[in-house]
């Protein structure tokens, strides 16, 4: 039989990782493994417990006290804390703000980066990050970097939004997303970097059918190799 492989897709803010990982990994019958859903998870425990962000140490005891889980339910992927469904709960503002501080601290990454590796070690997974092909699974079969342009980001963000009921500028969802990617970028532990064996693809003017597509062809091609 053949073995399935682990695919790792990485990028900025709101490039379309989510939307290509679980279109792509439905088609390929694998897992969809999307991480920040769970340091927004970890985020959502942290402002719920009304800890101060800065505070490095209550915000890891804080993670390492809630438990984090991704479950499948009617086919989707959904998002726990502890028991709670929390899935729509963690895509807000509020969260936003503060994720990058939360998302820099190293003993929060170890822990959530363990349960990553753990996800994925029968392979057979696509899973979407900011350092999926660099440090959580430095040797997954195939790596993705998606980028899009600030503007097409922004339009597509304000889109999801909209369909929360949440109606913000372009102009302050493009500052909002250069202000995250640009902390993603800097932060000392893992931050978002294109792996040196990433294949990067622009999605600016690609449909979502068009690059799952295009990375569906590319599984495809490594699965073949391996046959
Ligand atoms: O992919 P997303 O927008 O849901 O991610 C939210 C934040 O979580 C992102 O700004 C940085 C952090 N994150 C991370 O540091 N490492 C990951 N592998 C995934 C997300």
């Amino acid at each position: 039989m053949q073995k399935k492989i682990r695919i790792a897709i990485d990028g900025p803010a709101a490039s379309g990782k989510s939307t290509t990982a679980r279109l792509l990994s439905k088609k390929l019958g694998y897992l969809y493994i999307d991480t920040g859903a769970m340091y927004r998870a970890a985020t959502l425990a942290v402002l719920r417990a009304g800890i101060d962000v800065n505070d490095e140490q209550a915000v890891e005891r804080c993670v390492r006290e809630n438990k984090i889980t991704l479950r499948i339910k009617n086919g989707e992927q959904r998002t726990y804390l502890n028991d709670e469904d929390v899935s729509d709960l963690i895509r807000t503002p509020e969260i936003n703000n503060v994720i990058s501080i939360i998302s820099s601290y190293p003993k929060v990454r170890q822990i959530l980066i363990e349960q990553q590796r753990a996800l994925a070690k029968e392979g057979g997974i696509v899973m979407d990050g900011r350092d999926i092909g660099t440090v959580v699974l430095p040797d997954a079969e195939l790596k993705v970097f998606l980028v899009a342009g600030l503007e097409e980001r922004a339009r597509r963000r304000q889109k999801d939004l909209e369909k929360q009921g949440i109606h913000l500028s372009l102009e302050e969802i493009k500052e909002e997303i250069a202000r995250r990617d640009k902390l993603d970028s800097e932060r000392d532990m893992s931050p978002l970097r294109k792996a040196p064996d990433a294949r990067e693809l622009d999605t600016t003017n690609l449909t979502v059918e068009q690059q799952v597509e295009i990375i569906y062809n590319w599984a495809q091609e490594i699965l073949k190799a391996r046959e």
